[in-house]
């Protein structure tokens, strides 16, 4: 049957929904054999038109439970960069401001983290929660997460495994098949997705983003769901952390206070969530009013709240031990000059193997500094935390060239590319 439908698609006919339900069901039922890679290679090699990727997430959405609410439920999610902690300060905010919010994530996929995997570095946290405890947890706390172990979208993480073993983990269609069925399972009805581009992000090219904007709105629009897409580039992190513990205290930060360019793009997400659930809202209240959550620490509350409905063990924000460095060294900028390039890449790639080879979440890197900033001999420009001296010994080198520095004045960049409705 397998073998039928590689041989529709290689004689050029467009596949259909029956055509990708069968293929899933096979996934589901016999896992990654030959048969099945050589399917997604064929669709990897001969492209995919915009049904056949609807299609697609349609089944993936169907190989496990679909919640539906009648309730107005927010939902965000982005196709995989550096350094993107916002999950963690946009769920509470919503919810602290009495919206619905359903956070279904992912784990890493290649070089980045997903928020399954920060979520995981907070003690005891659950995301595995069935049907019951879904709707309890959002009766008390506005909010939900959801990991890839749920019974909802079962096939995405065998999805996951086969395009990271077979080299299709930056397939566009694949992006968005798997980001849209998280969110259609979750029954959320309004969806914001960052979509990144750069050497820091799963999507690379510029073009390539704008064509995953154009397949979200399509497929989300066939689903009767309200979305707003954002093409955002990868030159500078949106925190200033890389690891999963050390990006939960970045975040934290920006809920206890803080005023970082993590939290202005974390408003910004807020905010077009929110106008895109209500085109009458105007902008500036939009605005106000995530900045009273912020800042009255109602949203921080809500975190708390959220956290200990999953069963997390709050003290380790209280006490700050959520991050439990070993060893930490500061890099310095050995002469004075405008950073002109962060290579976060590198670092994403560093932290991701010691944190694997350890089996650890407290290694990470804190960025001292942002694209543009003037700095003196001297200054620190990031701060490494590691657990071995040989891990500083093998990786020395590349981090001191991570942080690049130019004598001319570079132009502040501009995170946010396009806004797409
Ligand atoms: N995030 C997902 O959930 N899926 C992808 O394919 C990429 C990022």
């Amino acid at each position: 049957m397998i073998l039928d439908l590689i041989e529709k698609k290689i004689d050029g006919k467009a596949l259909t929904q029956s055509d990708f339900d069968i293929a899933i069901d096979y996934l589901m039922k016999r896992g990654i054999d030959n048969l099945i890679v050589k399917f997604f290679y064929t669709l990897n090699d001969l492209g995919m038109s915009k049904d056949e990727v609807l299609f697609l997430a349609n089944s993936i959405r169907d190989s496990g439970r679909v919640l539906h609410f009648e309730e107005t439920i927010f939902e965000k999610h982005s196709t995989g960069g550096v350094g993107d902690p916002s999950s963690l300060v946009i769920v509470p905010l919503l919810a602290s401001l009495g919206y619905k919010i359903i956070k279904t994530t992912g784990r890493s996929l290649s070089f980045t983290n997903g928020s399954a995997d920060r979520f995981k570095s907070i003690p005891n946290f659950s995301a595995r929660l069935d049907y019951i405890d879904i709707n309890n947890a959002l009766n008390k706390t506005n909010a939900c997460i959801l990991s890839h172990n749920n019974d909802m979208c079962p096939v995405d993480k065998i999805l996951y495994d086969l395009r990271e073993r077979y080299g299709m983990v930056e397939n566009i269609n694949f992006i968005a098949s798997s980001i849209s069925a998280k969110k259609m399972s979750s029954g959320a009805n309004v969806v914001l997705i960052d979509i990144k581009y750069g050497t820091a992000g799963i999507v690379k090219k510029y073009k390539d983003a704008k064509r995953l904007a154009k397949l979200f709105k399509y497929i989300f629009s066939k689903n009767n769901i309200k979305s707003v897409c954002l093409i955002t580039n990868t030159l500078q992190t949106l925190g200033s952390t890389i690891g999963n513990a050390v990006e939960v205290v970045d975040a934290l930060n920006v809920l206890q206070g803080q005023h970082s360019f993590l939290r202005k793009i974390a408003n910004k997400y807020a905010v077009e969530l929110l106008c895109c659930a209500d085109n009458h809202l105007n902008k500036s209240d939009a605005y106000d009013m995530v900045n009273v959550a912020l800042d009255s620490g109602s949203a921080y509350k809500q975190f708390l709240k959220i956290i200990d409905c999953q069963g997390g063990d709050c003290e380790c924000f209280k006490n700050a031990t959520i991050f439990k460095p070993y060893h930490s060294v500061n890099f310095i900028a050995v002469k004075q000059g405008y950073v002109g390039c962060i290579n976060s890449y590198a670092m994403a790639e560093i932290v991701r193997c010691l944190c694997a080879n350890n089996h650890d979440d407290n290694i990470g890197i804190v960025l001292r500094v942002k694209l543009g900033d003037f700095v003196q001999a001297g200054d620190v420009v990031l701060s490494f935390y590691y657990k071995e001296p040989k891990d500083l010994e093998e990786y020395k080198d590349i981090l001191e060239n991570t942080v690049r520095l130019t004598d001319l004045k570079t132009k502040k960049i501009r995170v946010v590319k396009k806004v797409i409705k």
